[in-house]
């Protein structure tokens, strides 16, 4: 076993507060196209970047044509949404949950919105950019299960009398403020934080390791390991101590059954 993949199985059993941070490359391996990798949802369609970037506004404008637009066209609506509902967690997944089962990760945030890390088990996750699986109110925060709602009126509208969103966060729309205030604690407590299959380029998540270095005298030392196809900045500013390169799903396993192998 590679060493760096020792070491990391090491910091985390060791560890009193290790948490997880997850971005889409933590679901390719489960038949989800990543945004920015080589067959990335962006690098292959950059038009549908730019829709995606108008989504915001355009429920605040007109949560009518939002939704049409969100269950009508391929890459973004419900073709993407709908896709990620159909999907299995992967080994990736799966050695997240063990992390947590065995006592050594208390928190998984993911910017992702398929909802795989519960399917494989883990029980805290923090959706920094929501999930396919709610309606969310903007006006008063309300969340509701999508399946309790036919969407056969639009826009769905909230108790409040206000319309529904996906609770997806899209471009420009602010991180609820629950989610944000429990992910930058959790970044501020964590004595290791394991930053799985995320390009660290979308903020303000890809501050949260920033975050966690930077933190002020009196909270323990924390060490910050990458797991990803390919450095990222947050590699190239010595944000993380070590990058282990490679495929979340081949390397999160072996990674898992050595911290058990030493709790
Ligand atoms: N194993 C390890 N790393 C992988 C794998 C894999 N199997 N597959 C892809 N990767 C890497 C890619 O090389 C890339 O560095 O995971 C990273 C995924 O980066 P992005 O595609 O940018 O995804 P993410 O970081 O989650 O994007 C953040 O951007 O568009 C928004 O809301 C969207 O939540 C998303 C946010």
């Amino acid at each position: 076993m590679d060493e760096l993949i020792r070491q990391a199985a090491r910091d985390l059993a060791a560890s009193s507060h290790a948490i997880v941070l997850t971005g889409a490359g933590v679901s390719t391996e489960s038949g989800v196209a990543d945004f920015r990798g080589p067959k990335g949802i962006w690098t292959t369609n950059p038009r549908a970047e730019a829709q995606a970037y108008q989504r915001y506004d355009t429920f605040l404008s007109d949560p009518v044509a939002y939704w049409k637009e969100m269950l009508g066209t391929v890459g973004s609506g419900s073709d993407f949404y709908a896709q990620m509902r159909q999907v299995a967690p992967n080994p990736g997944h799966h050695a997240i949950a063990r992390l947590e089962q065995l006592g050594i990760v208390k928190c998984t945030i993911t910017q992702n919105v398929d909802g795989l890390h519960e399917k494989a088990g883990t029980r805290r996750v923090l959706h920094y950019h929501g999930t396919v699986e709610k309606l969310r109110c903007l006006s008063c925060g309300s969340r509701f299960a999508l399946e309790k709602y036919s969407l056969e009126e639009l826009p769905p509208l909230c108790t409040c009398g206000r319309p529904l969103k996906y609770d997806v966060v899209h471009f420009g729309e602010p991180i609820p403020s629950d989610v944000m205030d429990a992910s930058e604690s959790e970044a501020m407590e964590c004595d290791v934080m394991l930053i799985c299959g995320t390009s660290a380029v979308v903020y303000p998540f890809a501050a949260l390791p920033a975050m966690a270095r930077r933190r002020g005298p009196g909270r323990p030392a924390v060490k910050i390991i990458e797991v990803n196809a390919e450095p990222t900045p947050l590699t190239r500013q010595g944000i993380s101590d070590c990058l282990l390169q490679g495929r979340t799903g081949e390397i999160l396993p072996p990674l898992a059954d050595e911290a058990a192998r030493l709790l």
